[in-house]
Parts: C-alpha cells; structure tokens; sequence
C-alpha cells in the first residue's frame, strides 16, 4: 500500500518529536551522573565521594580520569597485586571501571575543615 506523501510526512515529524523527547530526557538523566551500579561496594573502604572510611584506603575524589581508571585494570589484571582491591574489583568489565573511575574523578574533595562537620 503506498501512503499519501503529507501522512508519511507527519510520520516522520512525530518521529522526530519522539526522539528529540527522548534525547532531553536521557540527557537531563545523564547529568548529574547517575551512581554507578557498583558504587556501594567501593563507598565502604572510599566513601561514595571519594573520602576514605578506612585507614589506609586512599581518597579518590577529584583525582585524575585516566589514572583512576589506569589504577583500577591495573588492580584487576594483577599488575598492582594487593589482594583487598583485587578482591573489591573482581572480573569488572572495561564499562563498569570507566564508569566508577568517572565517579569518583567527578568528586570534589573534602577540606580537612569541612570533613567531619555537620
Ligand atoms: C575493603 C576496602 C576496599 C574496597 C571495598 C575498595 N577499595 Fe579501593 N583501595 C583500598 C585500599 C586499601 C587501597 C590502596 C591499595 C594500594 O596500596 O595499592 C585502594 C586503592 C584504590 C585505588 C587506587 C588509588 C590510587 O591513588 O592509586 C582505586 C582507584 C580504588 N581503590 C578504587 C576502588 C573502587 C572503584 C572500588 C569498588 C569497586 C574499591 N576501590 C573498593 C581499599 C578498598
């Protein structure tokens, strides 16, 4: 059946609307960056901003993109062989360390004066 040239037209604009709609709301969705799945995990030793909970676990908001993200395949291929982030890691995809490394360099690090006060 071959349609009339204006009723495919209003097709396609509708279309159009659609997708434009969805693109405003998966953008509106997309910033502030949603928690990574995972975060809940790290947050325990990290903090979910990235300020340790733990002695001995290094604050991680704010650092650099390409070293945290470089930091956590080195954690999951063995290169830096510390068995607790190994363990934290596990067999992460590529995705879900770009996504938790993202995170955690989005943060904005606490002062000494702001940590710990209401
Ligand atoms: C049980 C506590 C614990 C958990 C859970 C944990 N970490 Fe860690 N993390 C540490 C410790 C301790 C170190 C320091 C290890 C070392 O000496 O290399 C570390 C190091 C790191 C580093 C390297 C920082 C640097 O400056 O080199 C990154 C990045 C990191 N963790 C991210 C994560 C992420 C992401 C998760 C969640 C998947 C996670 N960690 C879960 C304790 C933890």
């Amino acid at each position: 059946m071959v349609q009339p040239r204006h009723h495919r037209a209003s097709l396609v604009r509708s279309l159009a609307t659609a997708a434009l709609a969805w693109g405003v709301l998966a953008s509106a969705h997309a910033a502030p960056q949603a928690k990574p799945a995972r975060l809940g995990l790290c947050a325990a030793c990290h903090g979910e901003t990235g300020m340790a909970q733990i002695p001995g676990a290094p604050n991680l908001a704010g650092q650099k993109l390409d070293y945290l993200r470089e930091a956590l395949k080195q954690y999951r291929d063995g290169r830096r062989n510390v068995p607790l982030m190994r363990a934290a890691i596990g067999p992460m995809s590529d995705a879900d360390l770009d996504e938790l490394a993202r995170w955690y360099s989005a943060q904005t690090p606490a002062t000494p004066s702001n940590q710990g006060n209401p």
